[in-house]
């Protein structure tokens, strides 16, 4: 199971006046099990990579293969089956009149036994810490946090091995981001999933992703395990983004104890070193 993508372009609207090209020549390998996170500024490819994992978008020029699928010539069916994408603001594409109906929309139009249908809408709506009351409830009846797992209920129930989520979190409150996030490392620890997580916040891709893939106008920038890509604060900074804002506190500290690891970027860490420190100080 894996993504790999060579040379990848991608051109909206080629050909005509407002032609945009949104990427140019990505190459990257995503595998089985990985925690991904893709960030980088408004405008800087992020959606348009993501769609092009199932199928959504084709390159322009390159190739895209899904488990050794290219998705160029295959069924976008078979793609969705394998690739799960959670759109931002998901919970604008709810629109049947039930919660029950939205999430076997998919599973209706692959011709599936009612029955099936059922046992699977059931076991999605668990898996993403709802009750089965919410079944017969309209969307629209939900809060904001419910409608988005609503959303994600309606991927899982296509049984994907990778789940790609878009700014998954935008627009919640703390506590709707943090349930948001905590389903999301359930499923990539408890299921195994495949996590690709776009996001813009430095500090989530800090507390969840081991990568990191940094974008910028259209190419890839950065590639690597958290810790590497965020020790290059005034690479990130350069291109608009920032590091965690725990590890600038971290780089001030340190000019007052020396002793003190600066490359710190998640608040946990960063209390752990504190106490360290103390502890030694005693
Ligand atoms: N459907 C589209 N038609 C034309 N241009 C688009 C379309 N979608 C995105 N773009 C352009 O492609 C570039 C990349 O956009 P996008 O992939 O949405 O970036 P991001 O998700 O990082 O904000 C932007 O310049 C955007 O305006
Ligand atoms: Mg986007």
């Amino acid at each position: 199971m894996s993504i790999v993508v060579t040379n990848l372009t991608h051109t909206y609207m080629k050909g005509g006046p407002f032609e945009k090209t949104a990427l140019y020549n990505i190459n990257l390998k995503i595998d089985d099990n990985e925690f991904v996170g893709i960030i980088g500024p408004t405008g800087s490819g992020k959606s348009t990579l993501v769609q092009h994992f199932n199928g959504l978008l084709k390159p322009t020029s390159g190739k895209v293969y899904v488990n050794g699928m290219d998705t160029t010539g295959s069924s976008l069916k078979e793609l969705r089956k394998q690739v799960g994408i959670v759109f931002q603001y998901p919970e604008h594409q709810l629109f049947e009149e039930t919660v029950y109906k939205d999430i076997a929309f998919g599973l209706k139009k692959m011709g599936l036994k009612e029955n099936e249908i059922e046992e699977r809408v059931c076991n999605s709506i668990s898996s993403v810490g709802l009750s089965k009351d919410v079944l017969h409830k309209s969307p629209f009846e939900l809060s904001g946090g419910q409608k988005r797992r609503v959303a994600i209920a309606g991927i899982l129930v296509m049984n994907p091995r990778i789940l790609v989520l878009d700014e998954p979190a935008a627009g919640l409150d703390p506590r709707g981001r943090d349930e948001i996030y905590n389903l999301i490392v359930e499923l990539h620890n408890k299921k195994g999933l495949t996590v690709i997580l776009v996001s813009h916040s430095m500090e989530d891709i800090a507390k969840l992703a081991r990568r990191v893939i940094v974008m910028n106008e259209g190419k890839i920038v950065m590639d690597g395990q958290v810790e590497e890509v965020f020790k290059n604060a005034e690479k990130l900074e350069s291109i608009g983004l920032s590091v965690p804002q725990i590890t600038y506190l971290m780089k001030k500290l340190k000019a007052i104890i020396p002793g003190l690891n600066e490359n710190i970027f998640t608040v946990d860490e960063a209390k752990r070193e504190i106490v360290k420190y103390l502890k030694k100080a005693r």
